[in-house]
């Protein structure tokens, strides 16, 4: 078993200054994270917030694509640390005079910014806007490439349901080649010792070097029958170049995890990032049943991003 460490955490450095994937985490770095949020999850379940752990810090959430979870929960972190936060949102904003995304950055950390959370549909962005500014900068998911605190949130829901993560398997279900989520997960998974597995429809398979340790299954059968977990995928029909899925009752028919596949699989542990298509990717009697985590996930995001916001805060 994964053994994560004890720490001082006010003696305690974080490494990063900025988290922008999950490829910069080592494991004791997820253990840090881990420990401090499970603090901020007592926290949050008891209703007895900490005194104000980073007085003064001025965290921006700077998005530039739509968000529920991901917005509110930074929204809602940052609140409970005791930080001052501003909501931006693209839309609304100078953005439609044609302000570059540089200038909009610069302006927002002129007012007074010590932690930008980003979220932009562009691949990459958030390491141009890293170099840019002074703040620290959290991505909070970027085109296709990385969403490194869904991974986190997920990893801990599975960690707080009492998984081992050496040797534990799981599996990514649809559109994994569109899939931010799919990408961060992989890397943050495999850095703790799990092994993952993929199956969806041949056009949605990635073909990138991340997923190059990830074996593709046959079939929804036989990728719950191999696993100890399965996250399901959002299909990301506004990442897709051309129409490459002929029909949603097809895809439904083929890649949706219903009742029926967890018959042999009571212990399967169910995942989904959200927003959910349900009745498509995953019956709504799994999102709603007891091997799902869903609402776990949304509940942890919250403790997730607390300690995120308390560790970089710790940088200003
Ligand atoms: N999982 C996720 O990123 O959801 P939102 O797009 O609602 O933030």
């Amino acid at each position: 078993m994964y053994k994560f460490t004890n720490f001082a955490f006010m003696q305690f450095r974080f490494p990063h200054s900025h988290l922008l994937g999950t490829d910069q985490l080592t494991a004791d770095d997820i253990s840090v994270i881990f420990t401090l949020a499970e603090k901020q999850r007592k926290s949050i379940d008891s209703k007895q917030y900490p005194p104000v752990s980073t007085p003064g810090l001025r965290v921006v959430l700077a998005f530039f694509e739509d968000s529920t979870r991901t917005r509110v929960s930074f929204e809602k972190a940052a609140q409970r640390i005791g930080a001052e936060c501003v909501v931006f949102s693209a839309s609304g904003s100078s953005v439609s005079k044609g302000e570059s995304l540089t200038d909009t950055m610069l302006t927002l950390e002129a007012m007074g910014t010590d932690v930008f959370v980003v979220r932009h549909r562009e691949d990459g962005v958030i390491h141009d806007i890293a170099n840019t500014v002074n703040a620290s900068c959290i991505n909070a998911g970027d085109g296709r490439s990385n969403h490194p605190t869904q991974a986190l949130l997920d990893a801990f829901s599975l960690y707080r349901a009492g998984v081992d993560f050496r040797g534990f398997k799981v599996g990514i279900l649809g559109d994994v080649k569109h899939s931010r989520v799919a990408r961060s997960n992989v890397q943050l998974l495999q850095t703790l010792g799990a092994e993952c597995f993929m199956y969806g429809p041949p056009e949605l398979m990635p073909e990138d070097d991340v997923f190059k340790a990830v074996q593709q299954v046959g079939s929804i059968n036989e990728l719950v029958e191999c696993t100890d977990a399965v996250i399901v995928l959002r299909i990301q029909k506004e990442r897709m170049q051309e129409t490459v899925l002929s029909s949603l009752s097809e895809y439904a028919e083929h890649y949706c995890l219903q009742p029926k596949h967890l018959q042999h699989k009571p212990d399967l542990h169910v995942l989904h990032p959200g927003p959910m298509n349900r009745e498509i990717e995953i019956a709504t009697a799994v999102a709603d049943g007891p091997n799902s985590l869903i609402l776990e996930q949304v509940r942890n995001g919250v403790a997730i991003r607390m300690a995120l916001l308390n560790l970089l805060g710790e940088w200003h």
